[in-house]
């Protein structure tokens, strides 16, 4: 057994698990987002980064990835940890800002600018579908090409590939196709609003509930009261 705290308590657990695993273990919330159990990790996004260490030698590392040690000392939501995380929701927001599931992030950690140039990707590059689909469909019919601002994950050479059943798995786990806001394209702003309403936008668009502002999809009516004082 190894004993390490974290966020001030003390906790044991068995050699080969991961900080995440541990703190899940003992009902410490992380946030993921390219963490799946079922699936290797591969520590892509950094949502879930921790501070482990103390004063100078304190250091963030992904909690997904890095494994469970003897006496670490680890903080799950000091204030730089909150900071590095908005940092990364505010970044994977410009990148994919109809992300239902990024928007939910941003609404509950308090991001409501994004500072960045929006490019209305469909891929953050979390890779949970080339690993769904190597390692539960045993198909391997996607992966990574590419090196920085190029990356991509495609098809060998780019067409249909042989191995592929269209079985949909990569649809499914991706936090970017699935429940994709149906509203207009969104505006680099996000309300959270909604997190404490009725989410009005359910009413207009089938299976969206939209955390962007008041401009994206017009029915929030809490911006609608605000605009009408
Ligand atoms: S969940 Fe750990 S890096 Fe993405």
């Amino acid at each position: 057994m190894l004993t390490l705290r974290i966020n001030g308590i003390v906790v044991q657990v068995e050699e080969g698990w991961t900080i995440l695993e541990t703190a899940n273990f003992y009902g410490i919330d992380i946030p993921t987002l390219c963490h799946h159990d079922g699936l290797s990790d591969y520590g892509a996004c950094r949502l879930c980064l921790v501070e482990i260490g103390e004063g100078k030698n304190a250091k963030y590392v992904s909690s997904c990835t890095y494994p469970a040690q003897e006496g670490l000392v680890v903080r799950t939501h000091s204030k730089k940890v909150n900071d590095y995380r908005k940092l990364i929701i505010e970044l994977m927001l410009a990148r994919c800002p109809s992300s239902k599931t990024i928007q939910d992030l941003a609404s509950k950690y308090g991001v409501t600018k994004v500072r960045f140039k929006i490019k209305n990707d469909d891929c953050i590059l979390c890779g949970l579908c080339v690993r769904i689909c190597k390692e539960q469909m045993m198909a391997g019919a996607i992966d990574f090409v590419n090196r920085g601002k190029d990356r991509k994950i495609t098809t060998p050479f780019d067409i249909k590939s042989d191995v592929c059943r269209t079985c949909g798995a990569c649809m499914y786990i991706c936090p970017v196709c699935q429940l994709r806001c149906q509203g207009p394209e969104p505006p680099g702003t996000v309300c959270g609003g909604c997190a404490n309403l009725q989410p009005t936008c359910l009413d207009h668009y089938d299976d969206a509930q939209c955390f962007m502002s008041e401009t994206a999809c017009g029915t929030c009516v809490r911006e609608r009261i605000k605009k009408e004082v």
